[in-house]
């Protein structure tokens, strides 16, 4: 039997999981239902138009299976969806993800902020807004990173390989006087400890996963709606293959790796 009113929890690939994690930290009663659109990852390279689709689909989806709220683990798909999603239903708690750009321009002290990310979410009318009103004062600099999240979509967190990935992005900015850094995909969490190593430890990096978590938490309470009892679960679909979704909730977060299709009518 499906969980009743689950929190939907939705990426294009497993990028989201960094925020699902954070999630269960704070809700653990919370039944949590994640939606990886593999079949269609990645975003970060898509139209606007291409990625709101398939965002109108996954929320389509949740709201058959009586999600309480939809969480957009994605800048890109939260720069390109949030506002049709929000019109398309009004009724459910919707939560997106925005890059970190304001407690990065209270933290930097060279007033030179690096943002990585996809390229959709750095090319968007949000992400200028959000720029122009979190940092007018702050020198931004972009950097789209597509290959870290083919790397994560890989597994490839570890070692070598991410060594090998991060280290010429990280320089870059570094390079140009960065001296905070916003991991403004919700893939690139998982290369941290890369991108770390990388830039330094004196070198923040920001992410979003734990204030989107309270923000739900927050909003969720607000309607009387959080999980009173009981030992929430989280439930792994996919629209792509179910088993490497399943290996990947086994890495990245060491979840039973038992993953589900979605039905071909939302894939
Ligand atoms: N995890 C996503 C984000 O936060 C998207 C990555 C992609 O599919 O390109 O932007």
């Amino acid at each position: 039997m499906p969980a009743p009113f689950p929190l939907g929890v939705y990426d294009s690939g497993v990028g989201g999981l960094s925020v699902l994690r954070a999630i269960r930290d704070i809700l653990p009663r919370e039944h949590l239902l994640y939606v990886a659109d593999s079949a269609h990852v990645p975003y970060g390279e898509k139209t606007q138009e291409y990625v709101r689709q398939r965002a109108l689909a996954v929320a389509d989806y949740l709201v058959s299976r009586q999600a309480k709220a939809m969480v957009v683990a994605c800048n890109t798909a939260t720069a390109a969806a949030i506002a049709a999603l929000r019109a398309r239903h009004p009724d459910l708690v919707i939560i997106g993800v925005e890059p970190a750009i304001k407690p990065a321009a209270h933290l930097t002290r060279s007033g030179v902020v690096g943002v990585f990310a996809t390229t959709g979410t750095l090319a968007s009318p949000k992400f200028a807004a959000l720029v122009q009103r979190e940092a007018p004062e702050i020198r931004i600099l972009f950097r789209p990173c597509p290959e870290w999240v083919l790397q994560v979509e890989r597994g490839e967190i570890h070692g070598a390989a991410a060594a090998a990935a991060v280290a010429a992005p990280v320089r870059e900015l570094l390079a140009e006087g960065a001296d905070a850094l916003v991991l403004g995909c919700t893939h690139f969490p998982f290369l941290r400890e890369a991108i770390q190593d990388a830039a330094g430890s004196a070198v923040p990096l920001l992410e979003t996963g734990a204030p989107v978590a309270r923000r739900l938490r927050h909003q969720l309470q607000a309607r009387g709606r959080l999980a009173a009892d009981g030992a929430g679960a989280v439930e792994l679909t996919t629209t792509g293959d179910a088993a490497a979704l399943g290996r990947m909730a086994a890495l990245l977060l060491g979840l039973p790796g038992v993953a589900t299709r979605l039905p071909a009518a939302w894939c």
